[in-house]
């Protein structure tokens, strides 16, 4: 048993974070679950142990941000052990089929959100000399087309990562990015159904000049097997629990395909992208 360390975990309604929230709970540790809706905390009470405590957390918006602070603060006399950053969304379309608005959420859901958060419990984990962990992707260690936007949240969570680990190391504050593949979440069918509304609602000749990408990707998205969020919960558990915890997990075959794709020549990597998505039709060499 962890001891009742206590743990604030984002986006905790369905996959990822529901996975963890659960997993730590069974664990020992006190889990505050960030949820947007009261009928998802009441959810995960009906799953998890008597200790859990749904928090309402919408990322993107302060005053909820400060209420979930002085909850935590309240309730445990101000420790935080670790916080996890796991809310997110995800975009996936050539950029000139995404709206900008969807571009300002995402960013603002995944890069401003989570700056937020962090700096927001930065006191109380300091006070316990606690952990802050956040849920990157290999898009953001590689970035491909298609995923434009939602690959530059996840190089920024990247860049966060890599600045605040040695900015909170002289209060013995550690930051790990878990470098996740694809997982088997609801954000796949939500993926899906965002590309077919840009896609749906673009002007339909802009659409057929990306056409070949459009359907390289989605192939991808529906082919390609992803690894279950019970293996993430695990690997989150142990950058919280292991005495060293590593700067970086890398999670799924997925993820460490991108770290090593990333380290190859930048025209080297390009060429090998192009080729795949444009020249692997049936005839064309
Ligand atoms: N699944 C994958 O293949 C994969 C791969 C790499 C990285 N990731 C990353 O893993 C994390 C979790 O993704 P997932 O796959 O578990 O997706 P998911 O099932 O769609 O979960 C996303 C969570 O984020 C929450 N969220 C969205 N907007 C929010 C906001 N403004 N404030 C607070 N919470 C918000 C959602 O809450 P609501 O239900 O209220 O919308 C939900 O709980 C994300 O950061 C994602 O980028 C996932």
């Amino acid at each position: 048993m962890e001891n009742k360390k206590v743990i604030l975990i984002t986006g905790t309604s369905t996959g990822i974070g529901k996975a963890c929230a659960l997993h730590l709970d069974k664990l020992g540790f006190k889990v505050y679950a960030g949820v947007r809706k009261q009928a998802d905390g009441d959810n995960l009470l009906k799953e998890a142990s008597g200790n859990l405590i749904p928090v309402i957390l919408d990322v993107t918006d302060d005053n909820s941000i400060k209420r979930a602070v002085n909850i935590v603060e309240r309730e445990t006399g101000g420790e935080l052990y670790g916080l996890v950053n796991n809310a997110g969304i995800s975009l996936n379309a050539p950029l000139e089929l995404i709206p900008l608005s969807k571009i300002k959420m995402l960013m603002d859901v995944n890069v401003t959100g989570l700056l937020a958060v962090t700096k927001a419990f930065i006191p109380l984990l300091r006070k316990s000399k606690g952990r802050i962990i956040n849920i990157s992707s290999g898009h953001g260690l590689l970035a491909i087309p298609d995923k434009s936007v939602y690959a530059a949240s996840k190089f920024a969570v990247q860049a966060i990562s890599d600045s605040l680990r040695v900015e909170l190391r002289p209060f013995n504050v550690n930051v790990s990015s878990i470098v996740v593949g694809k997982v088997n979440t609801d954000v796949l069918g939500k993926i899906l159904s965002d590309r077919k509304e840009m896609i749906e609602s673009a002007q339909t000749d802009i659409v057929k000049l990306y056409s070949t990408l459009i359907e390289f990707f989605d192939k991808e998205v529906k082919d390609i097997p992803g690894i279950d969020a019970d293996e993430v919960a695990k690997i989150i558990y142990k950058a919280l629990s292991h005495p060293n915890p590593k700067t970086q997990y890398l999670i799924g075959p997925g993820a460490k395909k991108m770290k090593k794709l990333a380290g190859l020549p930048v025209w080297l990597r390009d060429w090998l992208m192009y080729k795949a998505i444009y020249k692997s039709k049936k005839g064309e060499k």
